[in-house]
């Protein structure tokens, strides 16, 4: 085992932050790196992880005190979820020193996450991302949580997971779709805050799309980085934090436009910062060049199917979003590659135009 350790800060003061193990072959040492002071897991898995859920079943043979297998669609990120969980979890005998691990994408995590957030007041766990989007991004960070009718993540709890376990082996059987739209998120962290590594990651994108596990895990390491120093300056997202938001406040309305079931997160998020390009050329001095530079990127990532973009139909969801203010919506915009900076108003009328124009 060849693994590098990222450390990040990420709960209240006074709580444990997360270790984060990135390298080749970490799931057979599952039961030396994942965290429960009781030493028992209840696995919480995503069927279509279970290659990954398999190794860590015999690595955690005889501690298992639950194995439960948990609808991961989108729709069925809510509090029902999180209640099915709680109820396998509390038969199953679950003391406040045992500690759950989530084996899946984002939606697992997430539902997973608050499940250990809420459970007997709160239980360590640990995260086993089966995605590049789960590594990249969801699995790190401690926001965990589930969807409302009245839209994406209303519900939820800062709960940082104690280890999360990085194995290029866990994404084996994750679909092209998947596997390049979730790259979209390691690339943000990169433009936002790290242009070395962004430089890197573009130079080695053939390498990345044929799944060459060197350049995914220097991208994947790249990413929890940049997300640990941003997080652990700002666990509870009341300044720098909101730059990983990159893309995502049109992101998430394209994403509600279409249903949750058009377009991947990933995909949504690089149509939104598709569109944040523009705004950041008219109000933050973004170069042509480094606009065209990001595009490329994108563009080799997809084909993305297109997003609805009709004002009518996203200004809705751009008033429900969580950043929004009466003077407008604060907006992450890109100065440089590498460089990020938040803009607190940016008038409705900025994004819809944004949203209508940004091309990749
Ligand atoms: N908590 C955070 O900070 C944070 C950050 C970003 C995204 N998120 C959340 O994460 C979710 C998106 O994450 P995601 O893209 O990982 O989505 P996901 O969990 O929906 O996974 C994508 C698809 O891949 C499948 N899958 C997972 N692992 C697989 C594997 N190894 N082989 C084959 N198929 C596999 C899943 O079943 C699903 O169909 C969203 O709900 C988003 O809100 C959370
Ligand atoms: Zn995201």
């Amino acid at each position: 085992m060849n693994a590098e350790r990222i450390e990040v800060r990420a709960g209240s003061p006074g709580e444990a932050g997360s270790a984060v193990w990135i390298g080749r072959g970490l799931l057979e040492s599952a039961a030396s790196l994942l965290f429960s002071p009781s030493g028992r897991f209840l696995l919480i898995s995503a069927p279509a992880a279970r290659a990954a859920a398999d190794v860590l079943r015999g690595a955690l043979a005889g501690r298992l005190i639950l194995d439960l297998t948990i609808d991961d669609r989108e729709e069925a990120k809510t509090l029902d979820g999180v209640a099915r969980i709680a109820d396998a979890a509390l038969a199953a005998g679950l003391r406040r020193d045992d500690a759950l691990v989530a084996v899946g994408g984002g939606v697992t995590t997430d539902v997973a996450g608050f499940a250990a957030a809420v459970l007997l007041r709160g239980v360590a766990w640990n995260a086993v991302p089966s995605t590049t989007a789960a590594m990249a991004d969801a699995a790190v960070g401690g926001k965990t949580g589930v969807n409302h009718p009245l839209g994406k993540n209303l519900l939820g709890a800062f709960h940082p997971p104690r280890a999360i376990l990085v194995d290029p082996a866990a994404l084996a059987t994750l679909p092209e779709r998947d596997y390049r739209s979730g790259l979209v998120e390691g690339f943000k962290a990169a433009w936002i805050a790290d242009a070395p590594l962004a430089e890197r990651a573009e130079r080695a994108l053939s390498l990345l799309l044929a799944r060459e596990e060197e350049a995914l895990l220097d991208l994947v390491a790249g990413a929890v980085r940049v997300k640990a120093g941003i997080v652990s300056s700002d666990p509870k997202e009341e300044g720098r934090r909101r730059l990983l938001n990159f893309g995502h406040t049109l992101g998430h309305a394209f994403e509600a436009a279409g249903g949750y079931r058009d377009l991947r997160h990933g995909e949504a998020v690089a149509w939104g910062i598709a569109a944040a390009l523009e705004i950041s050329r008219d109000r933050a001095g973004l170069s042509n060049e480094e606009a065209a530079r990001v595009r490329e990127v994108l563009a080799r990532l997809g084909p993305f199917p297109q997003p609805r973009r009709d004002p009518a139909l996203l200004a809705p969801y751009l008033a429900r979003d969580k950043k929004a203010t009466a003077s407008g919506r604060a907006g992450i915009l890109l100065e440089a590659i590498g460089r990020a900076r938040v803009e607190e108003a940016i008038p409705e009328e900025a994004w819809l135009a944004a949203a209508a124009r940004g091309q990749i």
